[in-house]
């Protein structure tokens, strides 16, 4: 059984993952085509398509993710590490350009924007915060957050390998630019022994979001990158580049 198995997935590598036929298959370079074909296999798959490497676009788990890590000394240190991360409203975006991606990937740059209407994170927060050697806590609660009015715009870096005499693309470096319309965040259980000063320390977030939102960014960025890299190449890897063509 076990090697009739292996036996048919040889096959289906050796054969070529295709793209599915109700999918509009584009010319190289033809960046408005790309733009539709690619809101299209949103619209219709939003579950992903496992076979060609794709994810689920309304159930996305990057890894976890560590804030900030500070050694535990002196008497200010803070840890704070986002674990379970599921990011929904992926499924909603749509792409608005699309450049590159002649028929020799690497001659020009390659960019894709998006806009994403609602993104909402849900994860759990794990914190160990010292402070004026007194505060010293080891917290964990569920962490909200949700991204308004997202405008993506990703750079791509690839190198082109070849299988089968087929090129495949692997993405080195993506980098991503975002602009935000809104970003709302919400720690639970900050204090479990003092609901009202979970509900202030929440409500200074959100009063203040924009400066919240530029001292995490940095942070958070790379990482997401990291994601979207593994993401990208994943469904690089199943589906070579010519078989993405016409
Ligand atoms: C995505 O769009 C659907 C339909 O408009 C909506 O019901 C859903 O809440 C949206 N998802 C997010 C995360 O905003
Ligand atoms: C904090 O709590 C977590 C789980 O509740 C535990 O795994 C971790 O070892 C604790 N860390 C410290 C420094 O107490
Ligand atoms: C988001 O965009 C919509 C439509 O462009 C606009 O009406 C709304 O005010 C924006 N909201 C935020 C928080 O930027």
């Amino acid at each position: 059984m076990r090697a009739l198995v292996t036996f048919v997935i040889c096959l289906e590598m050796v054969s070529g993952a295709k793209l599915p036929t109700d999918i509009e298959k584009c010319r190289y370079g033809d960046g408005n085509c790309i733009k539709n074909t690619i809101n299209q296999l949103i619209r219709r798959y939003p579950k992903g398509l496992p076979k060609l490497g794709i994810s689920p676009f309304n159930d996305f788990r990057p890894g976890d993710l560590q804030l900030f890590q500070a050694p535990q000394v002196g008497s200010m240190w803070l840890n704070f590490k986002l674990i379970n991360q599921v990011i929904s409203g992926c499924e909603n975006a749509t792409v608005t350009h699309v450049s590159g991606f002649q028929r020799d990937p690497t001659k020009a740059k390659l960019e894709i924007g998006l806009r994403i209407p609602r993104l909402v994170h849900r994860s759990q927060y794990n914190m160990q915060l010292r402070w004026l050697s007194m505060v010293q806590t080891n917290t964990t609660g569920p962490c909200y957050a949700e991204f308004q009015n997202v405008s993506l715009t990703l750079n791509l870096k690839v190198i082109v390998r070849y299988r089968q005499e087929k090129r495949y693309l692997k993405i080195y470096e993506l980098m991503p630019q975002l602009e935000l319309g809104r970003f709302f965040l919400e720690l639970g259980d900050l204090y479990q022994h003092n609901l009202d000063l979970t509900l202030a320390v929440n409500r200074v977030y959100r009063e203040n979001w924009l400066e919240l939102w530029n001292d995490i960014e940095p942070k958070v960025l790379p990482s997401f990158s990291r994601s979207g890299v593994q993401l990208l190449n994943n469904i690089f890897d199943t589906l070579s580049y010519d078989d993405m063509f016409l």
